[in-house]
């Protein structure tokens, strides 16, 4: 079928000279490429029609023979009735684009008037209103039915007609619906008002009808309003940058943007609760807070994942673990713990690895290896029913995690040694096909897979001495095996990781050998086995990795405000 635009050029048409013949060669001719002379023949009636007009005298050379012929009186006739047909076709498709044009010219102007129309429409108070009173969101139900004054971001916009709008407003401490009407409406910031600009909003908010539904139940009836500043529209505009189908990596890069959406805003709410939950369940348990260093020299964890840094022409690292100092605050503070950030240089791309991730971690003396497994199960158990013991994050975990259920006592515990046989019994292999034996680290998806049929939170024990830190203490039973501990969460996976620790001076000396460690870095270490040691343990939890349990994401790069993982630095 003709184009539009070949339509329209065929209707501009050449004029053949007195005499002259236009040439079309069904075999040898082209209708793209010819161009109606004998020697560039055309290879139809019809386009030598459209070139020359529809009384060009044309001569013919048919397919299979190889003369020219004038085109006969029945084939003209034919392929005028076509042509004639194109060239109507053409005119109306013409007219039509015109008008579209002459409209749309049109419109253009109206919003232009309406526009500087708008320019002129100013917005004052009505002096005879009560003061407004100034609120945050979060105080709206109390502040019902008088005037307030509401500051805050345009989450959402909608327009109803030329007198009614809507804003979703959001402060930081709520959402709260507010509508426009009359000439609120017809100003130049009404009408240009975009996603993400600061308003403030006065008027009152009263309860809505049955059958409409906002946050709240309730509306903010304005009655003035300004804008603070106004957020750019068109290609700039918010929903431009972040739209549903952007990939991760633009997600990432606007991650600055992306916290304002409203799950991922929960998100770090919830993560905020969890972070005062731990606190004040350390607090109800009578642990001290400590504030241990980043920048160190020893490491905890292995060498392969440390961050080294010039500290004054002197190697160091950014620390891995709290846990060294922590146990150095034992016999000056009693049972400690700390909140902080700890580094893994990470090769792996992983949902559940992080650079740089929020370690809590906690360190006791005087207990044994069950002491300790209960207390880990205390943790986690005692601060989610913290957490949804704050009604507002409550209905935030809800929204995230529908149907959650906190986790009941006692967690189910297995040894290491059972989850090799689980994975034989239960068909979860390596690549090639063979088994992990007893000895091997048991990865991350294997884990996973093992812990998601089980479908609730394990505590994985006795881990070999191989496979774990030098400072793990060895199970009396078997000394092939360390008094270790992994909480196992599903759908995520190990969440604690914990230990008692080797309070033998001999012992930890033997352990510095065996891992090739120089101890004098560890003199303050190693000092806890000279002056008064004591049996003790600790644990380390991964605050991202809790949080991504809690809150169903697929990932802890989610859980953390500006994630750091491998290539990621910014924003
Ligand atoms: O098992 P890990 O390596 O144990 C320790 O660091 C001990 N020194 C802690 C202690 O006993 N005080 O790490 C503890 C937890 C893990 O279970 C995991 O939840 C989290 O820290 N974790 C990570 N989270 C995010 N990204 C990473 N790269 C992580 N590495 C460990």
């Amino acid at each position: 079928m003709a184009s539009v635009q070949q339509l329209v050029e065929s209707a501009k048409q050449l004029v053949l000279g007195k005499g002259d013949f236009a040439y079309v060669n069904e075999d040898k001719g082209s209708d793209a490429a010819g161009k109606g002379t004998q020697q560039e023949p055309f290879q139809t009636l019809l386009k030598a029609m459209e070139t020359f007009g529809p009384d060009a005298a044309i001569k013919v050379c048919k397919s299979g023979e190889s003369d020219y012929q004038d085109a006969s009186a029945s084939a003209l006739k034919k392929i005028k009735k076509k042509y004639e047909e194109n060239q109507r076709k053409a005119k109306r498709l013409e007219e039509q684009r015109a008008k579209a044009e002459q409209e749309g010219q049109a419109k253009v102007e109206a919003e232009a008037q309406r526009i500087e129309e708008a320019k002129k429409v100013v917005l004052t108070q009505d002096a005879s209103l009560p003061e407004a009173t100034k609120i945050k969101i979060r105080d709206s139900v109390a502040n019902r039915n008088k005037r307030v004054k509401v500051s805050g971001w345009v989450q959402n916009l909608r327009v109803q007609g030329k007198d009614m709008m809507f804003i979703d407003l959001r402060d930081g401490t709520g959402y709260l619906q507010c509508i426009l009407t009359g000439k609120l409406c017809h100003t130049f910031d009404a009408l240009t008002l975009t996603i993400e600009s600061t308003v403030t909003l006065y008027g009152v908010i009263s309860e809505l009808p049955a059958g409409k539904t906002a946050p709240d139940n309730h509306e903010l009836v304005a009655d003035y309003w300004e804008v603070i500043h106004k957020a750019p529209g068109d290609k700039e505009a918010f929903g431009n940058k972040l739209n549903a189908e952007a990939d991760p990596s633009v997600l990432l890069d606007q991650r600055h943007l992306v916290i304002r959406s409203k799950k991922q805003s929960a998100v770090l709410r919830v993560r905020a609760q969890l972070m005062k939950s731990f606190r004040d369940h350390f607090d109800s348990r009578g642990y001290t807070e400590v504030t241990p260093p980043c920048m160190v020299q020893t490491q905890v964890e292995g060498g392969s994942t440390l961050f080294t840094l010039d500290y004054y022409g002197e190697p160091a690292y950014l620390t891995q673990s709290s846990q060294l100092y922590l146990e150095t605050c034992l016999p000056a503070l009693g049972d400690v713990w700390c909140m902080a950030e700890s580094y893994r240089a990470e090769r792996s791309h992983t949902r559940r690895h992080l650079s740089e991730y929020t370690h809590l971690e906690a360190e006791m003396a005087f207990l044994d290896f069950n002491d300790l497994l209960d207390k880990i199960e205390d943790l986690i158990c005692d601060t989610i029913d913290r957490v949804l013991a704050h009604e507002p994050t409550r209905r935030l975990v809800e929204e995230l995690n529908p149907g959650f259920k906190a986790p009941s006592r006692p967690f189910k515990r297995m040894h290491y040694s059972e989850a090799i046989e689980y994975l034989k019994e239960h068909n979860i292999a390596k690549e090639d096909g063979t088994f992990y034996e007893f000895g091997e680290d048991i990865p991350e998806a294997p884990e996973r897979a093992m812990t998601d049929q089980i479908g609730v939170p394990i505590l994985l024990t006795h881990f070999p001495a191989e496979i774990k830190a030098f400072y793990m203490k060895r199970s009396k039973e078997d000394p092939r095996l360390t008094e270790s501990v992994d909480v196992l969460m599903p759908n995520v996976g190990e969440i604690v990781g914990g230990s008692m620790r080797i309070s033998d001076y001999d012992e930890l000396m033997a352990a510095y050998k065996r891992e090739e460690l120089d101890p004098t870095p560890y003199y303050w270490y190693i000092d806890q086995r000279k002056y008064g040691s004591s049996e003790h343990a600790g644990y380390g939890l991964g605050v991202e990795r809790l949080l991504a349990w809690l809150c169903n994401r697929y990932t802890v790069r989610e859980c953390s405000l500006y994630p750091r993982f491998t290539g990621r630095c910014q924003p």
